[in-house]
């Protein structure tokens, strides 16, 4: 700790506030924290922190008078409401010019909203996605901040030093102004969803189709993340596979209800996407799966009178694995596609000015959707930044279209079994769409004429046209 205090202050000792103050402590940065409950706050102090240079606040008064001026300080509170309710306590104690990085899941138009909000007071403000959940947090997670450039050259070495880091490279870097760090920690987290919704759609695959069991399914993922499906996600489905429920001895997975829930990120980025048109329909099926997977009880009365075929797959089951390799392969591309895509449009409408190689050089480490392909995603980007579709990458469309005979014989197999594949379905159609210089719109934009007068466009002419499509 330098004479004049702190380096950094951390309010919210939840476990990955607890794990983000000993990494940066780790890391030589003399920290000081504030947790409202101070049971919590003391607990810290005298079971964690050991010889680090850590300092406890016990209300916001001692707290900021342990920092350094300017001041810097991270929120690590829940999303929504608490973040409003801390920098309302916390503003009495603060001076110009001093910096609030709020590191929660907020979304994105609070985060606008707050920082003119201070602006206002002449406070700095930051909003930086924190992934990599509590291991990332200690070991080193990815961070996604946006604000000030000035504000993030401000922190910069704490950042640099607590984040993940791959070939050396830190997995941080100055996103872009404003809410560009949450709004791209929120596509972040709509990629998970799609990318955790195609790996649970292949299980079901697999698990009812197969009839494998998760002893026979660990190896099986294991073996796909040793691959090019090498993932985060991946390696935990394998080690998932292969745990016993402590109580009943079975594999625990099986144990576990299928009701997936869910904080809302996902969801947030489908509306987004939806507002902004860029279309991601992966991730919008993923959401829209974690919806249905919560009617339970409703799914279990009509499984007794709605059938369907059987689920038993009759074919080459070797076969059928490599396939179902491929198709995950294919979805997880297009997963990454749409999200960028979204990303790409989000940057123009709100002006973040993202550089895409950089959130895919920050995503290849710390996160939870780090994966073995964002070294290629990179490289696309890098190539060309203003790529329109990952898919239309040289290198990636050719890796996305060798599996797409297969991709498209797993759908076929999901409907022939009666077994729900929404994700894959969605990326296949994605594709085709994606691919088809002509679609069936123009019957949507004459129908729309037809009942409402809404015009239409010409193939041949330019400007809007109607037509009286029925003789009164
Ligand atoms: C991460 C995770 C993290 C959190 C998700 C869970 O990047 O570390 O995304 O932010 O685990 O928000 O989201 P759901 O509860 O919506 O599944």
């Amino acid at each position: 700790m330098s004479n004049q205090g702190c380096d950094i202050g951390l309010i919210g000792l939840g476990t990955m506030g607890r794990n983000f103050v000993l990494n940066m402590a780790d890391h030589g940065f003399a920290v000081a924290v504030y947790n409202r409950t101070a049971e919590k706050t003391k607990d810290f102090m005298d079971h964690e922190v050991g010889a680090r240079t850590i300092q406890a606040g016990y209300d916001l008064q001692e707290f900021v008078g342990l920092l350094r001026r300017p001041r810097a300080l991270i929120l690590l509170v829940a999303a929504g409401d608490p973040v409003d309710a801390v920098l309302r306590e916390l503003l009495p104690w603060l001076e110009p010019g001093d910096l609030i990085i709020d590191a929660g899941n907020s979304h994105f138009t609070d985060t606008n909203r707050r920082f003119k909000i201070l602006a206002a007071k002449n406070l700095k403000f930051m909003g930086m996605g924190i992934s990599g959940g509590e291991a990332g947090a200690r070991s080193g997670p990815s961070l996604m901040p946006g604000g000030s450039r000035e504000m993030y050259d401000r922190v910069a070495p704490i950042l640099e030093a607590a984040a993940a880091h791959i070939n050396g490279e830190p997995c941080v870097t100055y996103l872009g102004p404003r809410s560009a760090g949450h709004y791209v920690k929120m596509v972040h987290n709509g990629i998970e969803y799609g990318l955790m919704e195609l790996i649970a759609e292949t299980y079901d695959l697999l698990k009812r189709g197969l009839g494998l069991t998760p002893a026979e399914l660990a190896p099986i993922y294991d073996r796909w993340n040793r691959e090019e499906l090498n993932s985060f996600l991946i390696e935990i489905t394998a080690k998932i596979f292969t745990r016993r429920d402590d109580r009943t001895g079975q594999f625990l997975v099986e144990m576990i209800l299928d009701k997936a829930k869910q904080k809302g990120t996902g969801r947030w980025t489908s509306w987004d996407a939806m507002d902004l048109q860029a279309g991601t329909p992966t991730i919008d099926v993923a959401v829209v799966m974690r919806d249905m997977s919560g009617y339970k009880e409703e799914r279990e009365n009509s499984a007794r009178f709605l059938t369907g075929p059987s689920p038993i797959f009759p074919g080459d089951r070797e076969r059928f694995l490599g396939q179902v390799q491929n198709a995950l392969y294919a979805g997880m591309i297009a997963t990454y596609a749409q999200g960028l895509a979204l990303l790409q449009k989000a940057s123009t409408a709100y002006d973040y000015g993202l550089d895409l190689e950089a959130v895919a050089r920050i995503w290849r480490g710390g996160c939870i959707i780090r994966a073995a392909l964002l070294e290629d995603v990179r490289t696309a980007y890098k190539a060309r930044a203003d790529l329109p579709n990952l898919i239309m990458d040289p290198r990636l469309g050719k890796e996305f279209m060798s599996r797409e005979a297969d991709l498209r014989e797993v759908v076929k197999t999901a409907v022939t079994l009666g077994l729900p594949a929404p994700g894959l379905m969605a990326t296949l159609s994605y594709f085709d769409a994606y691919r088809s210089a002509v679609l069936p719109a123009n019957l949507i934009q004459a129908q729309r004429d037809f009942f409402g007068a809404h015009t239409y466009e010409r193939l041949d002419a330019p400007g809007t046209f109607h037509t009286q499509w029925e003789e009164d």
